[in-house]
């Protein structure tokens, strides 16, 4: 058993959607109850329902379709709290690090448990949540149907049950704090994936390291980032990054942008249209603990998702495609023991 709680797991959902005339993504309108009700407005396509009439059942015509791997949490609580600043500096120095040809985009976007205001997105394989909260929340309702104060409205009310219709259904307890925010405090007292200590000393794993580092993979896949000061208010003015986490230095091997690396889904969700064959960049720690890879889980090995990579990151594969296959292995080395 090496499974862990809130780590990344085999299961994927269904996105999907189509192109208008002008090829740009709409959300799919996916009819229920015996079209009596549809589902509009989200990109996600739920595989089950609390009844016969309220399941989804994908058009034909939504036609624009992936599968998205669930992604760990571990650590996020320190994602979180890097500033947006540190963000947006990794995407404009990445052109001058690769000739032009690497440019990634951070997405100002709303906080969703502060109306009104933006942060840079960070969560999800389209950056399209800034908060751990905001995750959360997200999540509970489209997850899992429960409306909360982050998303205080359903996605449908057919078979909704409950003498009050409109009402939050996740509310405070005796403390105050509702489901939604105790989620957020456990994701944010989770530590970072640790690394494999013994493999990570081995001679393999350092030269693959370094290899990893020459060829400009870590132009993406950045190893070192460092959280704002503790005290520091963020998340549109609801948090304040507390001493535990603020001012560490985390290595996620990832710079939480979104690339065009060719494996693209189409499917826009928080960006502007530009972003449909975006991804985030897969943070690669806590990858030793993982047994498929890529937004789609359709890796079976990392060689296998490496060599997926084109688009921006066409240079840097040829990059490795050059190395002799002892390098390709120190560098799969390395991987293994992140
Ligand atoms: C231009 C940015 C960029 C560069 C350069 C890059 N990657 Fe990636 N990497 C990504 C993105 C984006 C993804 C996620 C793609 C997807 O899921 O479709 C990813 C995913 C991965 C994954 C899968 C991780 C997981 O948890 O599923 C591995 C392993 C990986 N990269 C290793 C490498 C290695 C090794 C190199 C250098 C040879 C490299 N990458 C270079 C952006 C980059």
């Amino acid at each position: 058993m090496n499974q862990v709680v809130g780590t990344a797991s085999h299961f994927t959902e269904v996105r999907a959607g189509h192109l208008d005339l002008n090829g740009n993504f709409v959300n799919p309108s996916i009819p229920v109850s015996d079209g009596a009700a549809t589902i509009s407005g989200r990109s996600i396509v739920n595989d089950r329902a609390i009844c016969e009439a309220a399941q989804e059942h994908l058009p034909d015509s939504e036609n624009v379709r992936t599968q998205r791997a669930v992604l760990s949490v571990l650590g996020d609580g320190f994602v979180e709290a890097v500033e947006d600043i540190t963000l947006q500096t990794l995407a404009a120095n990445q052109p001058a690090q690769s000739n032009g040809l690497i440019h990634g985009e951070a997405i100002v976007i709303p906080v969703l448990e502060a109306p009104g205001q933006t942060m840079v997105g960070r969560f999800g394989w389209k950056d399209q949540q800034p908060t751990v909260l905001s995750f959360a929340g997200d999540a509970y309702l489209n997850e899992m149907g429960v409306t909360n104060h982050v998303r205080p409205n359903d996605v449908t009310s057919i078979c909704k049950t409950g003498a009050n219709q409109n009402a939050i259904e996740d509310t405070p307890d005796s403390i105050g704090m509702a489901d939604v925010d105790h989620f957020a405090q456990f994701i944010r007292a989770t530590m970072a994936p640790p690394r494999d200590a013994a493999l990570a000393a081995t001679p393999d794993a350092i030269a693959g390291q370094a290899a990893f580092n020459s060829i400009g993979c870590v132009t993406c896949h950045v190893d070192t980032l460092v959280t704002a000061r503790p005290g520091t208010v963020i998340a549109g003015g609801t948090y304040t990054v507390p001493a535990a986490i603020g001012n560490k230095m985390i290595h996620p091997y990832g710079d939480f942008l979104l690339h065009d690396v060719g494996t693209g889904d189409g499917i826009v969700q928080a960006g502007p249209a530009d972003t449909a064959n975006k991804i985030r960049t897969a943070p690669l720690w806590g990858l030793h603990i993982k047994s498929r890879f890529m937004h789609d889980n359709e890796s079976h090995s990392v060689t296998n998702a490496i060599q997926r990579h084109a688009g921006e990151a066409a240079g840097v594969i040829s990059g490795f495609n050059a190395l002799s296959q002892q390098q390709q292995q120190q560098i799969v080395t390395f991987l293994n023991s992140l």
